[in-house]
């Protein structure tokens, strides 16, 4: 049976933490405590902004947190960190185990998608740069709909786009409100629990399953 995959990126597919490397540069030893500021900011804006219909890309989300991030910390970026900053944003690696899996599930039959806040844009040039764009069909983004996940709208847009059942529709995320969010809206989700420690939210949602590593998915939906 044909099953098409949505798959979430930042968190997921490629490392948002990515970004530790040239923070390094610009703030030394505060880099990995930055890069949590900076992400944990990126998602709220998201949230917010859905929640005040107040939409603007994942891009400004993103520089608006960075910004953040550094008025926080006390760092002082120049311009030209910021521009470095975001430029690295956009070749953000892939996790290990994601060339491999992908292209098993590929080989299978199966329809992937990558499924984001952010932009086509956005997400082709990292999925590019992270060369893994051959797997998929084009971006899924809440870009059109101009709000973010978890709205229900964006997890719809993925069953229309995939033109499957629901129960042939998969979301893969690392990202738990990802996942309660498809879960909520009708969709199978795997949580992809990358780290240990990472805990998944005690709500009335549960993840379809539960996976350590992206090599578990092939035989998972087969
Ligand atoms: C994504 O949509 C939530 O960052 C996550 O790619």
């Amino acid at each position: 049976m044909t099953v098409a995959l949505a798959f979430d990126i930042y968190g997921t597919l490629i490392d948002p933490h990515g970004v530790v490397s040239e923070l390094q540069r610009h703030v030394g030893d505060r880099a990995a405590e930055f890069s949590r500021i900076w992400r944990e900011k990126q998602l709220e804006y998201t949230w917010r902004r859905g929640l005040m219909g107040k939409y603007r890309d994942f891009g400004v989300c993103t520089r608006q947190a960075l910004e953040y991030a550094d008025l926080l910390l006390q760092t002082g970026l120049d311009e030209d960190a910021y521009t470095a900053l975001m430029q690295a944003y956009r070749v953000l690696p892939a996790y290990q185990d994601v060339p491999a899996s992908l292209a098993k599930l590929k080989q299978a039959g199966h329809r992937l998608y990558p499924f984001s806040n952010g932009t086509p844009e956005m997400v082709d040039a990292v999925l590019k740069h992270a060369a893994i764009d051959e797997y998929f069909e084009g971006v899924i983004s809440v870009d059109s709909l101009r709000t973010f996940k978890p709205s229900p709208e964006v997890y719809g847009q993925v069953i229309k786009i995939a033109a499957v059942e629901p129960e042939s529709c998969w979301l893969v995320s690392s990202n738990a409100f990802d996942v309660i969010g498809a879960v909520a809206a009708g969709i199978k989700a795997a949580w992809l629990k990358r780290f240990d420690g990472v805990i998944f939210d005690p709500w009335e949602f549960e993840p379809t399953c539960v996976i350590q590593s992206l090599d578990e998915l092939p035989q998972l939906v087969e």
